[in-house]
């Protein structure tokens, strides 16, 4: 096993300090460090009564270790959700939506009172923008989406043969330098045809898990 991964698999033991009630019904997030937390997550599967996921992956993954998935309309607020990134800055601002789940990512984080980000040290940036912006884009505004990004200063590049699990493309956009990440979460969610932007800067983390050659830092917002 490489050494991320043995990175990944730490920081989701980590996380399971979080489930810290019974009943307790939790939004699950979406990518390789969150699969690594559903497969330690029968750990504590007495605290939890049921889950909510972020993708048909996610969903499919729960389901196979025997837990409840539940729609967000059923459950009300969410005590907690845990998820990985792709980009962190060090006010637990983030990029996300590496594997295009940006927008149900983003519904449950707003929903939820305690968002708890679990990344390996990789992910840790001074400046977001290195990893391209995922943007979720109804399909017939591509192109329209495209010449406003570009106006903004980003390169925008289709995602080939990737549809979302709302039916929509991504966009990703190369060579950002997010230096005020709210103003431009806001200023592209304006743009006509966009569903959802990946920084959350709104939806920052509650809490960082990093988990790094020396043992998992938690970074507080
Ligand atoms: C999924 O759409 C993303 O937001 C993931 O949270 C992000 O890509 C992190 O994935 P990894 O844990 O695979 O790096």
């Amino acid at each position: 096993m490489n050494k991320q991964q043995e990175l990944k698999q730490q920081v989701a033991l980590a996380a399971l300090e979080y489930f810290d009630d019974y009943d307790m019904v939790v939004g699950i997030g979406t990518g390789s460090t969150v699969n690594c937390l559903i497969d330690v997550l029968p750990k504590v599967r007495n605290r939890i009564e049921a889950c909510v996921s972020s993708s048909e992956e996610t969903t499919r993954r729960l389901k196979e270790h025997g837990f409840h998935v539940r729609e967000l309309n059923q459950t009300g607020p969410l005590s907690l959700y845990i998820d990985g990134a792709d980009e962190c800055d060090s006010h637990n601002r983030l990029i996300k939506g590496g594997g295009g789940a940006l927008t149900r990512e983003k519904i449950i984080a707003a929903a939820s009172d305690k968002f708890i980000c679990i990344v390996d040290e990789s992910k840790m940036v001074k400046v977001l923008g290195k990893f391209p912006l995922p943007i979720e884009v109804i399909p017939m505004a591509q192109s329209h989406v495209g010449r406003t990004i570009a106006k903004l200063g980003g390169q925008p590049q289709l995602r080939e043969g990737f549809t979302t699990d709302n039916g929509n493309i991504i966009i990703d956009v190369h060579n950002l330098h997010i230096i005020n990440p709210l103003e431009l979460e806001d200023k592209i969610n304006s743009i006509a045809g966009v569903v959802c932007n990946g920084i959350f800067a709104h939806q920052k983390a509650f809490s960082t898990l990093i988990a790094t050659d020396a043992g998992i830092m938690t970074q507080k917002a």
